[in-house]
């Protein structure tokens, strides 16, 4: 092994700290409690449990009245008034069946449903241990053909289980390398909706993608500062629109352009010659209802290229629109320069 290889020893799944400082109760209970403890693990002990249990007497754990005090890490737990039998309860319930006593915490790092991520877990190397043989099968083996992973033993905690799954998705994902064209919506009160998609844009740009815009409401002869960068990058931009709706002249006109943009946008789905296409501000067109929501994601599933990846924007996206999008991000006004000191929109920022 090289001096500077990774260590190739697994820790332990959780750790158990015990103050014996003697100011929240006498240090000998505290050693009694470790007794308890070492009594009482069985096979959370062994050293090939990914679960294994490390119990330390600690010096002050800044609670200093109420002992014994003790903390279970990474649950970020802890216990007050702990006596032997409750000792007792703790190992079995909460360690190895995963039920904190909540009626004897009296503080909690994390809320108790954000139960963070449990060692085994992050490892990667949760799974059913067998004492008989000393030995664990672990997430990873188990999932390698169903992509599944089981909670550990006793583990029936819905929190638990969700931040297991979520972390093998991760894993799964990684081991297949999964790619997809995805459908990305920005939507919401707040600013920066297009802004994000066109740095998205620039990005995909940058690694030589092949990206268009096309802009459903802002005035086809519009001259924005995103417009003329994407003139200058060569990116090929279509504008549709005739203006805002809340200054359209002619509402039939408005619908008519944001129609004819749709059938545009379909020419060029189909075509697949785009590596990403932005379609700015296309909520509106589906909020207003001059396109059926339902028709435009019957026909996306149909035609969109499995690479391509489609950025919508605009405010009110529909919820149908929501649930079918793979990426969804709200953007939230929290403080606007406009409605504090009455700043208005300046070049280069807004447009
Ligand atoms: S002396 Fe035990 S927590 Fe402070």
């Amino acid at each position: 092994m090289s001096e500077n290889s990774a260590p190739k020893m697994r820790p332990y799944g959780r750790q158990l700290f015990i103050c014996q400082h003697g100011d929240c109760a006498p240090p000998e209970e505290a050693l009694k409690l470790q007794g308890v403890v070492r009594e009482n693990l069985g096979v959370l002990r062994k050293l090939r449990n990914p679960e294994r249990v490390k119990c330390t007497l600690s010096d002050c754990l800044g609670v200093c009245r109420g002992g014994p005090i003790v903390a279970v890490y990474p649950d970020g737990v802890w216990y007050h008034h702990v006596t032997p039998e409750l000792m007792e309860r703790i190992v079995q319930e909460h360690l190895g069946e995963g039920r904190p006593l909540d009626e004897h915490i009296f503080h909690r790092l994390y809320p108790a449903e954000q139960t963070p991520v449990y060692a085994p877990d992050l490892r990667g190397d949760a799974g059913s241990y067998d004492p008989e043989s000393n030995s664990v099968r672990t997430a990873t083996s188990e999932t390698a053909d169903s992509g599944y992973a089981p909670a550990p033993d006793g583990d029936d905690g819905e929190n638990s289980a969700e931040v297991i799954d979520a972390e093998e998705r991760r894993r799964a994902a990684r081991r297949k390398k999964l790619k997809k064209g995805l459908v990305i919506v920005n939507t919401g009160e707040g600013k920066g909706k297009t802004t994000a998609a066109l740095g998205v844009m620039t990005r995909a740009w940058g690694r030589d993608m092949r990206v268009g815009m096309i802009q459903f409401l802002k005035h086809e002869k519009a001259r924005f500062g995103e417009i003329k960068a994407a003139e200058k990058m060569g990116v090929e931009r279509i504008g549709v629109g005739d203006g805002w709706t809340w200054t359209s002249k002619d509402m039939d006109e408005t619908e008519a352009r944001a129609r004819a943009g749709w059938a545009k946008a379909q020419e060029i789905i189909q075509a697949g010659e785009l590596d990403i296409l932005i379609m700015d501000e296309f909520t509106y067109p589906l909020h207003y209802g001059w396109l059926d929501t339902a028709e435009v994601l019957a026909w996306l599933s149909e035609h969109k290229p499995p690479m391509m990846h489609l950025i919508i924007t605009g405010r009110y996206a529909p919820a149908d629109l929501v649930a079918y999008a793979d990426l969804v991000t709200e953007m939230r006004n929290i403080k606007h320069p406009f409605d504090t000191q009455g700043i208005r929109a300046q070049a280069g920022i807004e447009f």
